[in-house]
């Protein structure tokens, strides 16, 4: 069987699910599980880093999360500032450049100013890519993307839409992600995910290492990705249809 897929996956997407559980299990708040979730997170940006993928992209709040009991909702929102306030400087020295995906509207003003902060003083980096999906739904990112062209009397095509989608600076996802257990997408980048692999874990997001990282890599590693096409056409030249490029 060809196999045309490259070594690394060029863009990583990752459903960061368990905290809860992870807490839970230790009989601890659930706002622990978050915060041990930002330090499997940061591990997960050294590992890409390391591996040379060039895009990370996580999902962090969902536009459904805020449905979660108050005090879980406003502890993701401090622990966002908090994590912020810590980890810029080291991400930015990395080489990483930060990208908030997701409506700001109903944020408080000063989340919005953190946000807007920390994406200027990376802006510059180039070796990775980290967007962190807060506030997002993959139906909210379609809605968002045919109102602008809707609004500039633009024709609602697959390119236009594809150019308006709040994930238009990066290509398409190679793989996807999801810890904990569950087999869905829960409304993460619906549009993106069309000819992405997908990898699910049993483990809780906490414990995500490199090891389960390079797991993912390695499945990935061995499926042949047709994009539509038959094994045959994807052997030969001109083999990747899907062109989306950064
Ligand atoms: C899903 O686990 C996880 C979330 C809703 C939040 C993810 C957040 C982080 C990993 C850390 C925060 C990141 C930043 C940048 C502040 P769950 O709570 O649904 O877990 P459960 O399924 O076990 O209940």
């Amino acid at each position: 069987m060809a196999t045309t897929t490259p070594i690394v996956p060029k863009h990583v997407a990752i459903v960061m699910d368990g905290n809860g559980r992870w807490a839970t299990k230790r009989y601890l708040p659930r706002i622990a599980g978050h915060k041990q979730g930002v330090d499997a997170l940061n591990r997960c940006v050294r590992a890409c880093l390391e591996r040379g993928i060039a895009v990370l992209t996580v999902f962090a709040f969902s536009s459904e999360n805020w449905n979660r009991p108050s005090d879980e909702v406003s502890g993701l929102m401090d622990l966002l500032l908090l994590s912020l306030s810590r980890e810029v400087s080291s991400l930015s020295g990395n080489g990483v450049r930060l990208h908030f995906v997701g409506d700001r509207l109903r944020f408080s003003e000063k989340v919005q100013r953190g946000l807007m902060q920390a994406e200027r003083s990376t802006a510059a980096n180039q070796r990775l890519v980290l967007n962190i999906c807060f506030n997002y739904g993959g139906r909210w990112d379609i809605a968002q993307a045919a109102q602008k062209l809707a609004s500039q009397g633009e024709a609602i095509t697959e390119l236009s839409l594809d150019r308006a989608m709040a994930l238009a600076h990066v290509p398409d996802p190679d793989l996807l992600i999801r810890t904990g257990g569950e087999l869905r997408i829960s409304n993460f980048l619906l549009w993106q995910l069309a000819y992405s692999e997908l990898y699910f874990s049993d483990k809780l997001w906490p414990e995500f290492d490199d090891s389960e990282l390079d797991a993912a890599i390695a499945v990935f590693r061995t499926r042949e990705r047709r994009f539509g096409q038959t094994s045959a056409q994807v052997a030969g030249p001109d083999n990747n249809p899907n062109s989306k490029v950064a």
